[in-house]
C-alpha cells in the first residue's frame, strides 16, 4: 500500500527522498509528498498522481548541507486521493508520515478539535501530529510527547515524525506495518517501508519489530521495545537485488501476495468490526431505503467473490440477490428497477464491461455501490457509495489477495445489511464478528501447508483435465480455484457444483481426470462427501481439501479444525492458490505474467 522513506545526512535530501519513493512505486499510490527540515525550518511539497508531478513541484528546491527529511507515497484508505490528504501531514511545528490505519482516529480527532487543533485533511494520520504537538505544548519533552502519542493510537502503523523542536532527529514507531532503518559507513541514516527504498544507499539495516519505537539523529540510534526498555539494534546485511527486494524474498509477486493475505485481511477489517455490529463509515442508512434486492455485477475473480456473496446475503441479510457477468449484463437488455441496489465488484475499478454496466445502472437511476481496491478509479468516481477492499496493489495477474479482501468485505456487508434489515440478532452478528477476527490467523501460510502443496503438485501436471468441486460458498471457491490453476498452468480446469457432477461431467471420470474436492466440515459435509464417493467409484483421481481425512481420496490437503464454514473457506482458498502456483512453477510457466492475460482489461 503506502510507502515511507526518511533520511538524515548531508547529501542533497530532496533527491534522496524522491529516489527512495521511486523504488516504492511498485506498491501503488495515488499521491506523494516530502517534508525537509533544515536549520529549524521546514519545506514541504505534495502532489496528486505520479511522482513526476511531485518532482516538478519541487524542481527548484535543493538542500545544501545537513538536513532531515521524510517522504511518503499514499494509497488512499481514509479520505479521497487529494493533495490535502497526501502526506506528510503538518501541525504547527511538526510533520508526520504514516502507513497503516489508526482505528480510533475519530475519537482522537474529536478530542484534538476540542483542544483547539485545526484539521486540514480527512485522514486518520493527521491526529498523530496534533496529538504530538498537544502533549509537547502541555510541557512534555519531545520524546515523551511522542511516547504519549503512541500510547493513544490503536490500529496498525509505521510512523516517522519530525519537529522543529529537535531539528536533527526523526522519531519513529512500528506496529503492524513494516519499517526498516538503514545505515552506512558515511554515518547517514535512512528509513524505508521496504528494502527496495534502501538498496544502493546503505549496507546495513535494522528490521524493526512490532511495538518498537525510538529516534535517530546523526549520532544516535535510540531503540525501545514495547515494554519501553532500551534495546540494542540487530543489524543485518541488505539484499542487493531491487527486483527481489520488491518481492520481499518471495519468488513471485503472486507468492508474496498469497503470503500477504493475512495482513491485508486485517487491514480490510480495521475499524470495521464494531461491538455487535459492522461499521462502514462509507455507508449510511439511505443505502437500503426502498431496496428490495441486490444485483452484483463483475468479471473474472471478482465475479467469484460476487457469487460467494450471494450465498451470504441471502442467508444472513435475507435479501434477494442476483449475480451477473458484466459482459453478459451489458447486452441482455436487463430489467433495471429502482428497488435494486447495483453493486459492482472490481479489483482495478477500470474493467470495461463492469464500468459500462455501472453506467447503465446509473443511467437507469439505480443506487450504486462499488467494492473496489483502487480509490481514484473510474468505478469509485461513478458510484454513489464505495467500500475499499484495502488489499494494496496486486501485481500478480492471477488475483489472490484482492479476492480474499473482496470476500471479507462482502461478508461484512452482508452483516451490515442483516443489522439494518433486522434479520439477525445482535448476538448472532457478534458471533460472526468473532469469526471474522479469526480470518487473518487462518490465512497465514504455514510451512506445512506450503510444503504439502509443493509435494503434491508434481502429481498434477498432466491428465486430461481438472474439476474443482464444492457446494454452497465452496462452489464459487471451486470456480476460483479452477480459474487460478487455468490462468497460470494453461491446463484445462473447470469449477462445478459437487451435486451437478452426476448430471453430465461424471462421464469424463477416469484415472486421468483430476478432481480437487472441497469438503468443509461445517457446510453440507455428508452431501459433498457422497458426491466425491460417486467420483471415486469411477476411479477418478481425487485430491480432497478438508479438516477430515477421507479414505476414498488419492491425496489429501489438511486444513485446521474450526467452528465456522467461512474459516474453512479462507483456509481452503490459500491451499488452492498455493497448489495452482506450485503446479505452474513445475510446468515452468511465468507465474506473475501468464500468457494471453492482462491484469486490467479496459477493452470489452
Ligand atoms: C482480468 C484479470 C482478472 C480479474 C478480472 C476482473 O481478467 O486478469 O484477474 O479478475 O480482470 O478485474 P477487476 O479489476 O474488475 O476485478
Amino acid at each position: 500500500m503506502c510507502g515511507i522513506v526518511g533520511y538524515i545526512g548531508a547529501r542533497e535530501t530532496k533527491g534522496l527522498l524522491l529516489e527512495g519513493l521511486k523504488e516504492l512505486e511498485y506498491r501503488g499510490y495515488d499521491s506523494a509528498g516530502i517534508a525537509v527540515l533544515q536549520q529549524g525550518a521546514f519545506k514541504s511539497f505534495k502532489a496528486l498522481g505520479k511522482l513526476v508531478n511531485l518532482e516538478e513541484k519541487c524542481a527548484n528546491y535543493a538542500t545544501e548541507g545537513f538536513a532531515v527529511g521524510i517522504g511518503h507515497t499514499r494509497w488512499a484508505t481514509h479520505g479521497k486521493p487529494t493533495e490535502l490528504n497526501a502526506h506528510p501531514h503538518m501541525g504547527q511545528f511538526s510533520y508526520v508520515v504514516h502507513n497503516g490505519i489508526i482505528e480510533n482516529y475519530q475519537e482522537l480527532k474529536r478530542e484534538m478539535i476540542e483542544a483547539g487543533k485545526t484539521f486540514l485533511s480527512q485522514t486518520d494520520t493527521e491526529v498523530i501530529v496534533h496529538l504530538f504537538e498537544y502533549y509537547f505544548e502541555q510541557g512534555m519533552e519531545a520524546f515523551e510527547a511522542f511516547q504519549a502519542t503512541l500510547a493513544r493510537l490503536e490500529g496498525a502503523f509505521a510512523i516517522l515524525l519530525v519537529t522543529t523542536s529537535l531539528s536533527e532527529r526523526i522519531f519513529f514507531a512500528k506496529h503492524g506495518s513494516p519499517l526498516i532503518i538503514g545505515i552506512n559507513a558515511q554515518h547517514e541514516k535512512f528509513f524505508g517501508s521496504s528494502d527496495a527504498a534502501l538498496i544502493g544507499k546503505c549496507d546495513q539495516v535494522i528490521y524493526l519489530n512490532d511495538g518498537e519505537y525510538g529516534y535517530l539523529d546523526p549520532e544516535t540510534i535510540a531503540l525501545f521495545n514495547k515494554e519501553h526498555k532500551p534495546i540494542t539494534p540487530a543489524l543485518c546485511a541488505l539484499p542487493e537485488s531491487k527486483l527481489s527486494a520488491q518481492k520481499e524474498g518471495y519468488r513471485f509477486f503472486m507468492e508474496k501476495e498469497i503470503y500477504e493475505q493475512s495482513t491485508v485481511l486485517s487491514d480490510a477489517m480495521l475499524g470495521r468490526l464494531g461491538d455487535g455490529e459492522i461499521l462502514f463509515e462509507e455507508l449510511d442508512s439511505a443505502i437500503l431505503e426502498g431496496i428490495e434486492n441486490v444485483t452484483f455485477c463483475s468479471c473474472g475473480t471478482s465475479y467469484h467473490s460476487a457469487l460467494a456473496a450471494s450465498y451470504l446475503f441471502e442467508r444472513l441479510a435475507k435479501i434477494e440477490t442476483h449475480v451477473a457477468f458484466a459482459s453478459e449484463f451489458r447486452y441482455r437488455e436487463p430489467l433495471l428497477r429502482k428497488s435494486t441496489l447495483f453493486v459492482v465488484i472490481s479489483q482495478s475499478g477500470e474493467t470495461a464491461d463492469t464500468l459500462e454496466s455501472l453506467k447503465m445502472a446509473k443511467a437507469a437511476g439505480l443506487r450504486t455501490l462499488a467494492i473496489c481496491n483502487v480509490d481514484n478509479s473510474s468505478m469509485v468516481r461513478l458510484s454513489d457509495y464505495t467500500i475499499l477492499a484495502r488489499a494494496g496493489i496486486e501485481k500478480g495477474v492471477a488475483s489472490t489477495k484482492a479476492f480474499a479482501t473482496q470476500v471479507a468485505v462482502l461478508w461484512m456487508l452482508s452483516l451490515y445489511f442483516a443489522k439494518a434489515r433486522g434479520t439477525m440478532s445482535r448476538e448472532a452478528i457478534a458471533a460472526e464478528i468473532t469469526t471474522l477476527r479469526e480470518v487473518p490467523a487462518k490465512t497465514a501460510v504455514s510451512d506445512a501447508l506450503h510444503e504439502r502443496t509443493r509435494r503434491l503438485s508434481k502429481r498434477y501436471l498432466h491428465g486430461h483435465g481438472f474439476f474443482f468441486i464444492g457446494r454452497d460458498v465452496f462452489y464459487p471457491l471451486a470456480l476460483e480455484g479452477a480459474l487460478k490453476l487455468k490462468e497460470i498452468s494453461y491446463l484445462h480446469t473447470e469449477g462445478y457444483p459437487s451435486g451437478e457432477m452426476k448430471h453430465g461431467p461424471i462421464a469424463l471420470a477416469d484415472p486421468e481426470l483430476f478432481t480437487i474436492a472441497l469438503l468443509p466440515r461445517h457446510m453440507l459435509f455428508d452431501k459433498a462427501k457422497s458426491n466425491v464417493e460417486e467420483l471415486s467409484a469411477r476411479d477418478a483421481t481425487i485430491c480432497v481439501i478438508s479438516s477430515e481425512p477421507f479414505e476414498k481420496a488419492d491425496d489429501f490437503i489438511p486444513i485446521s479444525t474450526c467452528n465456522h464454514y467461512m474459516l474453512e473457506f479462507f483456509e481452503m482458498m490459500v491451499a488452492l492458490q498455493l497448489l495452482s502456483m506450485e503446479i505452474a512453477v513445475r510446468l515452468g510457466n511465468d507465474v506473475d505474467m501468464p500468457r494471453n492475460l492482462a491484469k486490467s482489461v479496459t477493452v470489452e
